[in-house]
């Protein structure tokens, strides 16, 4: 896993930024996994200043996000469809039908699920999924327990991620209790992760995924199993990491180090 710690949460934003870009400079029609929450929100920003001011284009992209709650309809203000519409997707040029979301309102979410998963098989896999985590070490709404070969399914949400998203509502009661989110294995499999974190709420969980053991009880450790997770942290969200130093001389000496 590499650790990139940045001074602030925009310099945070454009490092990740410029990770997803080089990933559709190499493959134009890259497959992207998107993550919603306040954490993001800088890199879409840049991605969105990317297209606009230097062409990064986005019109042979597909999309999948991560994970939408139960209950609301594309167009409610909280759902994870109005955030990534508002956000991102309609400042940019992806083909509407080339955009996946969960659904939060299908009837049959057993079957819902799974086609997800084969739409995801099928147009190649992800190149590369964006993350966040949560405060509970979270990543998408995989909870603590969540097995680590889990699949896209329905999750009913823990106690701290429902007070953590309670100030997006208008109390706490609206908050929903589930989800349907892609499982820790359906992570896995994307080719490249990159996990954002921001802010000294997150440090616990942050040192707990890079540094502690991998576990079902922080599913964010997970990504110390991928051969390709990069963390972009500012240094509020890097406080609590033993190794920062270390993480440190790595990025200062990297401009030089042999190319492979
Ligand atoms: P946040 O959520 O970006 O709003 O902090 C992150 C998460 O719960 O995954």
């Amino acid at each position: 896993m590499e650790v990139i710690i940045c001074p602030t949460y925009a310099d945070m934003s454009r490092a990740a930024a410029r990770e997803v870009a080089n990933v559709l400079y190499a493959k134009p029609n890259a497959v992207l996994g998107m993550a919603t929450g306040s954490t993001p929100l800088g890199l879409y920003q840049e991605l969105v200043r990317m297209h606009r001011e230097e062409g990064l284009d986005f019109s042979q992209v597909t999309t999948f996000n991560l994970d939408e709650y139960v209950g609301l309809s594309p167009q409610h203000e909280q759902s994870y469809h109005f955030f990534m519409h508002e956000n991102f997707f309609k400042h940019v040029n992806i083909p509407p039908q080339n955009v996946y979301i969960p659904s939060g309102t299908t009837n049959n979410y057993k079957a819902f699920c799974e086609w997800y998963e084969r739409r995801i098989k099928e147009v190649g896999g992800i190149d590369i999924q964006i993350l966040g985590i949560g405060s509970d070490g979270h990543i998408a709404f995989n909870e603590p327990g969540s097995s680590l070969m889990s699949r896209t399914r329905l999750k009913t949400l823990a106690k701290p991620t429902i007070d953590d998203n309670a100030r997006f509502f208008a109390q706490r009661e609206d908050v929903p209790i589930y989800a349907i989110t892609m499982g820790v294995g359906t992570i896995l499999e994307a080719r490249e992760l990159i996990l954002l974190a921001n802010g000294k709420k997150k440090a616990h969980a942050v040192a707990e995924a890079v540094e502690g053991p991998v576990t079902s009880m922080i599913t964010a450790s997970a990504l110390q199993l991928h051969p390709a997770a990069t963390v972009f942290l500012d240094t509020e969200a890097a406080a609590e990491l033993k190794m920062r130093d270390y993480y440190q001389w790595i990025q200062k000496n990297k401009p030089g180090a042999p190319r492979t």
